[in-house]
């Protein structure tokens, strides 16, 4: 008897124009495009094994070995549902294929960064779900083809089916079918750009993205503005500055685009708060490390941006790296990075990490 399985890893991506809010919360249709680097694939990701086998009797998902609820209607069941419709087409096409889509399926879900770390591993998670289950099937379908259906897992993880720097068109039709994902520029377009992740706090956080950004759509009439006016000019500019390798440009968008997000957040209400003391501290450091740099006849060095939640992702050349541990561990001095390290983007060298 045959073995139905396959094995697919994920990235995580840590957006620059920031995904927040939804038009349609079912499909997941976002009110604004968004735009994000994913990380290289040796560092934070999740790596997913789906098994179809007729002896199953019901779909079933461990999480880190933990067994996960898989609810009718929910995320889950509507991108398992969807993988096996695809792979139903494909058995209707070609009759000799073993007809895996009336099989029940296993999932098992791993990811190689601690999932206390407060990093967000849905998106790299319903994207490797969606990967091994488009491997399992043999579906002949794109990242960008796959990422509709990944984006109706958690937005934000469309964007992780491709590598390097990769844009969340929000589309227009009001079935979805436009809104997906696309890569700007692959990693090796701009290999120089690396991300340093400083976990601030391992907390859970408080409000999740979800209800967060539903709360925000509800009640903030800043959002509205960010929409109409400000995220569309962003988007291209960030594209042309990407294209260009122009650090510069790139660097002050996501830096702008941050502080519009949390803006944002401070506009609902209730208010939602999701940077602290330190995050708070680290965007000092930041800006006064860029401050010298341009005082000096220099271009920005560095690049802030925060997710929902404390910790701080920083973009940068290469080359600032080093300056910029050293720097962030002066005023921290219980974060060791080089002795705990896990989040790095990149490829030698330097250890991004823990600052708490
Ligand atoms: C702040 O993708 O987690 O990280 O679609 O409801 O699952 P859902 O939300 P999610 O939101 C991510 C929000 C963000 C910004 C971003 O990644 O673009």
């Amino acid at each position: 008897m045959s073995l139905y399985q396959a094995t697919a890893s994920a990235p995580v991506n840590i957006a620059c124009i920031k995904y927040w809010g939804k038009r349609d919360t079912k499909l997941i249709l976002p009110t604004n495009s968004s735009l994000s680097v994913t990380l290289d694939q040796d560092h934070l990701r999740s790596t997913t094994t789906s098994r179809a086998d007729p002896s199953f009797t019901k779909d079933r998902l461990w999480l880190n070995g933990k067994e996960d609820e898989i609810k009718d209607g929910g995320r889950l069941a509507t991108c398992i549902a969807e993988m096996k419709r695809m792979r139903k087409e494909l058995e209707d096409k070609s009759p000799n294929e073993p007809k895996l889509s009336s099989y029940n399926v296993h999932i098992c879900s791993h990811n190689n960064f601690p999932t206390a770390a407060g990093l967000a591993s849905s998106a790299s998670g319903f994207a490797a779900l969606v990967k091994s289950l488009a491997t399992l099937y043999a579906l002949p379908a794109s990242p960008s083809e796959l990422s509709l259906i990944a984006r109706q897992g958690s937005g934000s993880a469309c964007r992780s089916l491709m590598g390097g720097f990769v844009a969340w068109e929000q589309g227009t039709s009001p079935n979805g079918s436009d809104s997906l994902a696309i890569q700007v520029a692959p990693r090796e377009h701009w290999e120089d750009i690396h991300a340093l992740i400083c976990v601030v706090s391992d907390d859970k956080k408080g409000t999740s993205s979800t209800s967060g950004m539903q709360r925000t759509v509800e009640t903030s009439p800043l959002i509205q503005h960010r929409i109409r006016n400000v995220v569309p000019q962003r988007m291209r500019d960030i594209s042309e500055a990407i294209q260009k390798k122009d650090f510069d440009t790139f660097a002050r968008i996501t830096m702008q685009d941050s502080n519009q997000f949390h803006a944002v957040c401070l506009d609902t209400d209730p208010p939602i708060f999701y940077m602290n003391d330190v995050s708070r501290t680290i965007i000092a450091l930041v800006v006064e490390y860029n401050r010298v740099s341009v005082e000096a006849g220099g271009k920005l060095k560095a690049a802030y941006t925060f997710d929902a939640g404390p910790n701080a992702v920083i973009y940068a050349p290469k080359e600032n790296i080093r300056e910029i541990v050293e720097m962030i561990v002066n005023y921290f001095p219980q974060a060791d990075p080089f002795k705990d390290p896990f989040g790095l983007f990149g490829t030698t060298g330097v250890q991004g990490g823990v600052v708490s």
